[in-house]
């Protein structure tokens, strides 16, 4: 993802690009910003010494910590929400709390912060029920159980054990949503929202949607579950009353409102939000927007989405795959040497890194995700097969990737058109 955010920062005129922390692929683009410590204070502070005009945020951590606030009170510029706004993401209590209260379509729920009072509500329930830490987790906090003692050892876990500390503090029960989850992203100025490309993320580390969660093994984009009329219903009854919500509340929300969604029987649900760009949606999607995406970051930041035309697209299908160390989400090695990205760049893919770095002119792996091998084509059939070919030039020991990114899309798709 962060890759993906400089890569197109780059192509913004009079751009120079600073980062923090980099991989192999965003070394290439930037300089790094040299920071003494590691509080946001310091980052601001280090921000302002090197006289960065504009900042964008990665990861929803510092964001949820509150840098907006740091840079701000600073007066330097920075796209994303603040703190108070970052608890749509921050905290699963709020946001559900919101959307009952702003009669935003959400699964029903229940919030607990004893573990006996949650033990005793699930005897009384039918499952399968999802049971969510408050706080951020990393992505693991959402946990799907199927029965009551799955119910009663997740509720352990999380507030007894604290697998995931203060985040499970309080709990969020919630009934199942049964339905595909689709990738809604926007970019707002607490008043007006722009939609970015609809995607679909591929959760499951497994082919067929099997095994734990992800962060994410690979999207397409657009979404072709979501058809105009359905995008004008989740943007009147989903999007726009959020970031009104968010205002009654007394809070501003600018930034990026991500909104996962379940497509229900009775139509779009909130999964949860996020006030970050997705990852991997963010290397589907950004490849597809032919509009200034810096220009697009400071309207959010000024105030001024309202005064954008509509975006600009490519028409294409983009497929993005991730390739991964075997063992991810749980156990892995790092440092294999990785082959093949020019191969695969000659292929017409874009290579955008995660896990690398680069040692003695070699890049290695170095994380769980390691590549996203980004392949366009008019239509989607053809970028899947873009992208795969890209995915065959790769080598690394203990490669480890999903071999039907998108084929759920193409798959409605035949239901839908049976003559294509
Ligand atoms: N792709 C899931 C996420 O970014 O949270």
């Amino acid at each position: 993802r962060e890759h993906t955010l400089m890569w197109k920062l780059a192509q913004s005129k009079e751009v120079e690009l600073f980062y923090i922390e980099a991989n192999a692929g965003m070394e290439k683009i930037g300089k790094k910003l040299e920071v003494k410590g590691e509080s946001l204070s310091e980052i601001a502070e280090a921000a302002r010494n090197e006289g960065i005009d504009f900042t964008v945020v990665g990861p929803e951590k510092p964001l949820v910590e509150g840098i907006v606030d740091e840079f701000n009170k600073k007066g330097l510029k920075i796209f994303g929400p603040d703190k108070e706004s970052s608890k749509l993401e921050g905290s699963k209590v709020f946001a559900k709390e919101l959307m009952r209260k702003y009669n935003i379509p959400t699964a029903d729920f229940e919030v607990f912060s004893h573990p006996e009072r949650a033990i005793n509500f699930l005897e009384r329930k039918d499952f399968p029920l999802v049971i969510k830490a408050d706080g951020l987790a990393g992505g693991k906090g959402a946990i799907v159980c199927k029965n009551f003692n799955e119910g009663k050892e997740t509720v352990e876990r999380i507030m007894i054990k604290k697998e995931f500390g203060e985040a499970g503090n309080k709990i969020v029960i919630e009934n199942f949503l049964e339905g595909e989850e689709v990738s809604i992203i926007g970019i707002t100025d607490g008043v007006n929202i722009i939609f970015l490309p609809t995607s679909q993320d591929h959760k499951k580390i497994y082919d067929g949607d099997k095994g734990p969660n992800t962060g994410g093994m690979g999207a397409y984009a657009p979404c072709v579950l979501i058809n105009q009329e359905m995008l004008k219903e989740i943007k009147e009854k989903i999007m726009i009353p959020t970031i009104s919500a968010m205002r009654k509340e007394g809070k501003l929300f600018k930034g990026v409102l991500y909104a996962g969604l379940i497509i229900t029987k009775e139509g779009p649900k909130v999964l949860e939000f996020n006030v970050r760009f997705g990852d991997p949606e963010t290397q589907a999607i950004l490849p597809l927007l032919k509009t200034d995406f810096l220009e697009l970051l400071i309207a959010s930041e000024e105030g001024k989405i309202g005064k954008l035309n509509k975006i600009s697209l490519e028409h294409y299908y983009s497929v993005c795959v991730i390739l991964a160390s075997q063992g991810y989400p749980r156990k892995y090695e790092k440092g294999k040497k990785i082959y093949g990205i020019e191969k695969a760049e000659e292929k017409g893919c874009i290579v955008f890194h995660a896990g690398t770095k680069r040692t003695d002119g070699d890049i290695i792996t170095d994380g769980g995700r390691v590549l996203g091998i980004l392949g366009k084509g008019k239509t989607l059939k053809e970028a899947i097969e873009k992208s795969y070919e890209g995915v065959k030039e790769i080598k690394f020991s203990n490669m480890y990737y999903r071999k039907d990114i998108a084929q759920k899309g193409l798959a409605f798709l035949k239901k839908v058109y049976p003559s294509l």
